[in-house]
């Protein structure tokens, strides 16, 4: 592990969405610094095999996964509390999970998938861990976030958040981008002070199985594009776990490390009104 930092080694780092894409990349990065990395996968497959790949390819062997489905809050819940049992301090919580669903599909809960996964899983994870983050302060969550230019003129049909009346999955998926950015800049409001930040980025192009409930003629692209995809994330590595922007709360970066001002891009009192509906939907 050439790449070892020495403040690296007593900090404890969970990652959600560690198994593939963002947030594989940046539990990879996270590790060959010899960090203690912990993951996140539904399937205990992908998790292990995760663990694996990662360990051999860093030479770091403090390497952890956990079982979770986060489209589902009981297993949100539950992943929480068994962190909190395994593990007594958390440095940086990375919110990188993420789906697409091209069909309007419920939970069992009776949630909108893609708006579980995207959207509340990093609202409600982040909030059942604020405990043990503020505990273990400095401390920073960081949430992945799409491409600058797709959040120019961000939209959130806070009526029809789910779209229950009329489905169409090019807007779930950009209405589920504005809202987990969002997300970041209000956790920022609220954090204020705490010894806990909360910011956003744009990953940069990073091999991905996001395409992987796409129709068949999409999914046959997906080796195509990721060729030409990193498999690194050095802005989520850079988030994560450089001592220059500690204080930094409540900023959008994009993948060259600018900072990007997309939260004057939102109405004012936007942030508010989607932590209520949050509450309400998760009952918090
Ligand atoms: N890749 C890029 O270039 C890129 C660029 C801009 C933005 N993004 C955003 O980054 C996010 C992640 O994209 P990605 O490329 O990393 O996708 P990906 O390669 O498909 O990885 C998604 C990750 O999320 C986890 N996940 C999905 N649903 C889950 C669930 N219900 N429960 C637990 N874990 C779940 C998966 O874990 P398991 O399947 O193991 O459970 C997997 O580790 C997306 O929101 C995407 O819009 C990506």
């Amino acid at each position: 592990m050439n790449d070892t930092r020495e403040d690296m080694a007593n900090r404890v780092f969970l990652i959600s969405g560690g198994t593939s894409g963002v947030g594989k990349a940046i539990a990879t990065g996270l590790a060959r610094l010899g960090a203690k990395v912990v993951i996140i996968s539904r399937s205990a497959d992908r998790g292990q095999a995760a663990v694996k790949e990662i360990s051999e390819a860093t030479g770091n062997s403090r390497v952890d996964w956990f079982a979770a489905d986060l489209s589902l809050q009981s297993s949100i819940q539950e992943v929480a509390n068994i962190y909190k049992r395994k593990y007594d301090q958390l440095h940086v919580l990375i919110n990188a999970s993420g789906a697409v669903y091209f069909k309007k599909e419920l939970t069992a809960e009776g949630i909108d998938r893609m708006f579980a996964v995207n959207v509340l899983s990093h609202y409600l994870l982040t909030n059942r861990l604020l405990d043990i983050l503020q505990e273990s302060g400095p401390a920073r969550v960081i949430t992945v976030s799409g491409h600058p230019r797709f959040l120019k003129n961000p939209v959130i049909n806070f009526d029809d958040i789910q779209m229950e009346y009329q489905y169409s999955a090019m807007r779930a998926i950009s209405q589920s981008l504005f809202a987990r950015t969002l997300f970041a800049f209000e956790l920022a409001n609220r954090l204020e002070g705490t010894g806990v930040t909360s910011n956003a980025f744009h990953p940069g192009r990073v091999k991905s199985n996001l395409g992987r409930n796409a129709p068949w003629y999409l999914r046959v692209a997906t080796p195509l594009v990721n060729a030409f995809f990193k498999a690194e994330c050095g802005i989520g590595v850079y988030l994560a776990s450089a001592q220059e922007i500690e204080y930094a709360n409540g900023m959008f970066f994009d993948e060259k490390k600018r900072i990007i001002a997309i939260h004057t891009q939102f109405e004012d009192g936007a942030g508010n009104r989607l932590w209520t509906l949050c509450e309400k939907l998760t009952s918090d």
